[in-house]
């Protein structure tokens, strides 16, 4: 499999520097290598999805029945943690204008409670059902109480429910075995598929969450784990300078502790557009925190933010390149280039931009993106580069478990639980309530 390259001459941080931080992570790069011998009792445990056959084979002979449906659309019906990887992947893999290029089965994401939104797919799916064509409701939620979740897939079971006798054939609801959600799928009769518990939302898209929907849809899921094993085994080196996982979270911490707390993920390929969106949540939800490991208040965090190439370099670059210097960039593109499409030549249009007559757009792209760079290092400002070999399933597996465990280690150097989100649970909590019609405690 050809390997993601990290390179990071321009990070601004001297070599030394990075590998004495680096240092501070071996404790946990030796728990990260015996939470692999643990399976799922540990909160690293979504480390060993990559490891987990039975999972797989669950996962693909409910993918095969689920086939035999026909199904026109895929529903998946979750939010955060329970659809924000899928949907990365999908893209990625697929491409963003994928329901467009008439595939076999379309795919649609039900996350927030949004009657635009919800109403937009009825509309949609609503004539395929008429007809009686089929369509999948994947209902994902670890908790299986989150609000917004159970609400939409409500309505979208109502609505099969009025067109199909057999209904609960085209349902499967993934979440953790101890959820009520987990209890009615069994009573209903729907397929359920496990989440294991100590595998938290945003570092489950390899398990069931992220298998189910992306191999329903003929992604090839088992190189994707492939992918994430391999990017495993990088990432628990004790040879630090070999792992990229801690040579990244150092860089980051670096300029964390030198005031730079933004981080910005600079995608140039449209479809990692998502990716973008799965890794802000990852590194929001993950170091965004209160309290320390010891609970001391420290009120600690990395802003996420991100942006494609070329297309934010017309929105966001004068504010990057004249701005405070608070940011690290991590510009991430593809090596292999996507079909070949030259800018014709033809009479009367040279001028208007000279140098692209019979050049390829990746040409054109790659230019984009070393004059990006040459401006940044120019200006002294920071950034690292991250080269996926492709947009394969296996490139994909090793980018986000890279993510993953880059994570985890800031978590550590920034000592905090990179596992938990007490303060997204608030939220939920205070809207339960509010729901219910109950006083505020
Ligand atoms: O990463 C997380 O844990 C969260 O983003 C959750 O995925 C999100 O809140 C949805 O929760 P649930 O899967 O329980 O519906």
């Amino acid at each position: 499999m050809d390997k993601l390259e990290l390179s990071y001459e321009d990070a601004l941080i001297p070599k030394d520097q990075i590998l004495e931080t680096a240092e501070k992570l071996r404790p946990e790069i030796r728990n990260m290598r015996n939470a692999i011998s643990r399976g799922y009792d540990d909160d690293r445990a979504s480390i060993n999805l990559p490891d987990d056959d039975e999972m797989l084979s669950t996962v693909k002979s409910v993918i095969e029945e689920k086939l035999t449906l026909e199904p026109e659309y895929l529903i998946v019906i979750g939010i955060g943690g329970s659809n924000l990887g899928t949907i990365a992947i999908q893209e990625a893999i697929l491409g963003k204008l994928y329901n467009l290029l008439a595939p076999p089965i379309k795919v649609l994401y039900a996350d927030t409670v949004d009657s635009s939104l919800i109403g937009n797919i009825i509309r949609i799916v609503e004539p395929t059902l008429r007809r009686d064509g089929n369509i999948l409701l994947n209902v994902v939620s670890k908790s299986g109480i989150t609000t917004e979740t159970i609400a939409d897939f409500r309505i979208l079971l109502d609505l099969l429910r009025k067109y199909k006798k057999e209904y609960r054939d085209y349902i499967v609801a993934t979440c953790n075995r101890d959820s009520k959600l987990w209890s009615l799928a069994l009573n209903e009769g729907f397929t359920a598929l496990e989440i294991p518990l100590k595998v938290g939302g945003r570092y489950s898209v390899f398990s069931p969450v992220g298998l189910f929907p992306l191999g329903l849809l003929g992604i090839r899921i088992e190189d994707l784990l492939k992918g994430a094993k391999e990017m495993r085994e990088a990432c628990i080196d004790m040879e630090l300078e070999r792992n990229p996982a801690a040579i990244i979270a150092s860089i980051q911490f670096a300029h964390y502790k030198e005031g730079k707390n933004i981080s910005d993920l600079f995608f140039f390929s449209t479809d990692l557009e998502s990716m973008g969106k799965w890794c802000r949540q990852l590194i929001a939800e993950s170091l965004g925190k209160e309290f320390s490991r010891d609970g001391r208040r420290v009120n600690v965090g990395i802003t996420p933010t991100v942006s494609v190439g070329s297309t934010d370099l017309h929105s966001v670059a004068q504010l990057y390149l004249g701005g405070p210097y608070d940011k690290l960039i991590s510009f991430i593109s593809i090596r292999k280039p996507g079909p070949h499409l030259y800018v014709p030549r033809m009479d009367g249009y040279s001028d208007l931009v000279p140098g692209i007559d019979g050049r390829s757009l990746e040409e054109i792209m790659s230019a984009i993106l070393e004059g990006t760079k040459e401006a940044f290092r120019k200006d002294k400002r920071p950034f690292i580069e991250v080269s996926l070999p492709d947009k394969s399933e296996g490139s994909i597996g090793q980018f986000m478990q890279l993510k993953m465990i880059e994570t985890m280690y800031l978590g550590h150097l920034l000592n905090v639980n990179p596992f938990d989100q007490p303060d997204v649970e608030k939220y939920k909590r205070e809207t339960r309530r509010i729901l219910a019609g109950e006083e505020t405690a």
